[in-house]
């Protein structure tokens, strides 16, 4: 099965590196504290920066997160996963993040962050097309994910729909709410 993307882009999402590790804990703030600050308080994104909104090396190691480049700077970033995690930085995980089975599970898309000069210019639903293609040929045929209020529109608008309407328990007695969403492969 391809995925066919709805609209025209440029963009080559390719494979994030662990050298790329540094530049990733840069934009993952930066994209945070831009683009989700219309739907969270500070002190919200704040504490979600590190165990919420973090680099996961546990997807570069498995070949499943993509970056895109412009002139030498990541500007985007996500990824899918064929592990049980739903979202998080591996820092904030205790234990091994065990496989998923294809045949059973859905994968889970995981962890996108644009650069806010880049927003709204089809990043993300680039990055989207390279998972999902990724995905269908590990054989999964079902995707899950947590959103923020910030992603929903990207995934609403990639034929994601709405589960559930939750919040993630944070440090210091905050929560931040987000959205699980699914899709099914036919
Ligand atoms: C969510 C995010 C990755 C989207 O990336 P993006 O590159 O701006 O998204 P795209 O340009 O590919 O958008 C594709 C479509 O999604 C929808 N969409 C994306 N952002 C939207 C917004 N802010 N408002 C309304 N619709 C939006 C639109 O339908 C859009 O198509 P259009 O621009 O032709 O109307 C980006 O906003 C971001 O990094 N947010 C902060 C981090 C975050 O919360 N990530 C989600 C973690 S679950």
């Amino acid at each position: 099965m391809t995925v066919r993307p709805d609209t025209a882009t440029n963009w080559v999402p390719r494979l994030a590196r662990e050298q790329d590790i540094p530049a990733l804990e840069t934009l993952i703030p930066l994209s945070v504290r831009s683009l989700q600050a219309a739907y969270y308080s500070p002190e919200q994104m704040e504490a979600a920066i590190g165990p919420i909104f973090g680099v996961d090396r546990q997807l570069i190691r498995d070949g499943t997160y993509f970056v895109i480049e412009q002139d030498g700077q990541l500007i985007g970033c996500g990824g899918w996963s064929k592990r049980k995690s739903l979202f998080g930085s591996d820092t904030a995980r205790a234990a091994q993040d065990d496989a998923l089975d294809p045949a059973k599970e859905p994968a889970r898309i995981r962890a996108f962050f644009v650069h806010p000069t880049w927003a709204r210019r089809g990043l993300g639903r680039a990055i989207m097309i390279a998972c999902e293609q990724a995905l269908l040929e590990a054989r999964f045929r079902s995707v899950e994910l947590v959103a923020t209020l910030a992603g929903e529109p990207l995934y609403a608008a990639s034929g994601y729909t709405v589960v559930e309407r939750c919040a993630l328990p944070m440090a210091g007695g905050l929560s931040l709410p987000v959205v699980r969403m699914t899709k099914r492969f036919g």
